[in-house]
């Protein structure tokens, strides 16, 4: 197998979030009206704002012990409402600041969202799309308001909860969304077992997880057999020789492995299946100068 050469994918398409500033383990971000500061173990260059710009934070996440560790808290420089609408393309969906770092979104993750869309505008009708790990909804919710079925699993009530108020905050409310809570990897072999088809499956799993009854998610023990697993709920067209038709998006962050690693176990499952596929990292510009900041890395293969 010879290596595809890595590409950057740039999340430059955003006008309600904005990276202001990253340097000495931090980023400074705007986020709809706030502003806020969260560390970013891999910002090891110098901040280029001035301090009293990021002294204007409207709230700071002071992190746990370790670099990977995600626990920590937040500070408050005033008082913000729980939650607060955002936008991304015409999409409406709902930020927050949560116990876990993050503001309810991935801001990176858009140049995914508008790939997905173009497949499903061009392939018309009503494609089938398999969000696994879906957290916040938004990848849903971008094939949905296109036109796409999407059954959505995540192991967690309380996230399906977030995604559904996503649902309604986009407007989206009698869009065809299956809501499943469910350990990601026994859900896609039930669903080959019942026979079930996709024409899209996107994953974005973390490093270490837990199914609701229990089940434990390793990305380095389980990873390569999920992948396998989605590949084989891609539909295949009759007149396609048994070649899989549609579209695949894994993305990995938080684990040390390279796009690499990532795209060589997905090219494995994918042998036999004609089309094209982009490897590489996926990364935040800087409002205001030439830096971006790497954030995951992905392998995405469409037909
Ligand atoms: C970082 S999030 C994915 C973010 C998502 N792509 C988004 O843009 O919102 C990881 C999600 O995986 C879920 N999860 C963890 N272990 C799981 C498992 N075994 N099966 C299904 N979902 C799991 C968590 O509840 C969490 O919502």
């Amino acid at each position: 197998m010879t290596a595809t050469a890595p590409k950057i994918l740039v999340a430059d398409d955003w006008q309600d979030y904005r990276l202001l500033d990253s340097g000495n383990g931090g980023k400074l971000e705007q986020v709809g009206p706030y502003r806020f500061v969260r560390p970013e173990p891999q910002a090891l260059w110098s901040p280029r704002l001035p301090a009293q710009d990021w002294d204007s934070a409207d709230a700071v996440f002071s992190s746990g012990s370790s670099d990977e560790d995600e626990t920590g808290r937040w500070r408050f420089a005033r008082t913000l409402p729980p939650t607060w609408a955002m936008r991304w393309d015409d999409l409406r969906f709902l930020s927050r600041p949560t116990a876990f770092r993050h503001l309810a979104f991935f801001p990176e993750h858009s140049v995914h969202w508008r790939y997905a869309r173009e497949w499903l505008h061009q392939k018309g009708g009503q494609p089938e799309v398999l969000n696994l790990f879906g957290y916040t909804g938004l990848a849903s919710l971008a094939c949905a308001s296109v036109g796409a079925k999407v059954t959505h699993v995540d192991a967690s009530k309380k996230a399906i909860g977030f995604a559904r108020e996503n649902q309604r905050e986009a407007g989206l409310s009698d869009a065809p969304i299956r809501w499943i809570c469910d350990d990601a990897l026994t859900f896609v072999k039930r669903e080959i077992r019942r026979g079930r088809r996709y024409d899209g499956v996107i994953l974005d799993p973390p490093k270490f997880g837990r199914g609701p009854n229990g089940e434990t998610w390793r990305l380095e023990d389980s990873l390569a057999e999920l992948i396998d697993a989605c590949q084989e709920l891609l539909r295949v067209e009759p007149d396609e020789r048994g070649s899989a038709q549609g579209f695949f998006i894994a993305t990995v962050y938080a684990v040390r492995l390279s796009y690499l690693a990532l795209a060589q176990t997905a090219q494995q499952a994918f042998t036999d299946c004609a089309g094209e596929w982009e490897i590489g990292e996926m990364a935040l510009p800087h409002a205001s100068d030439k830096r971006v900041l790497p954030t995951a890395i992905y392998a995405r293969w469409r037909s």
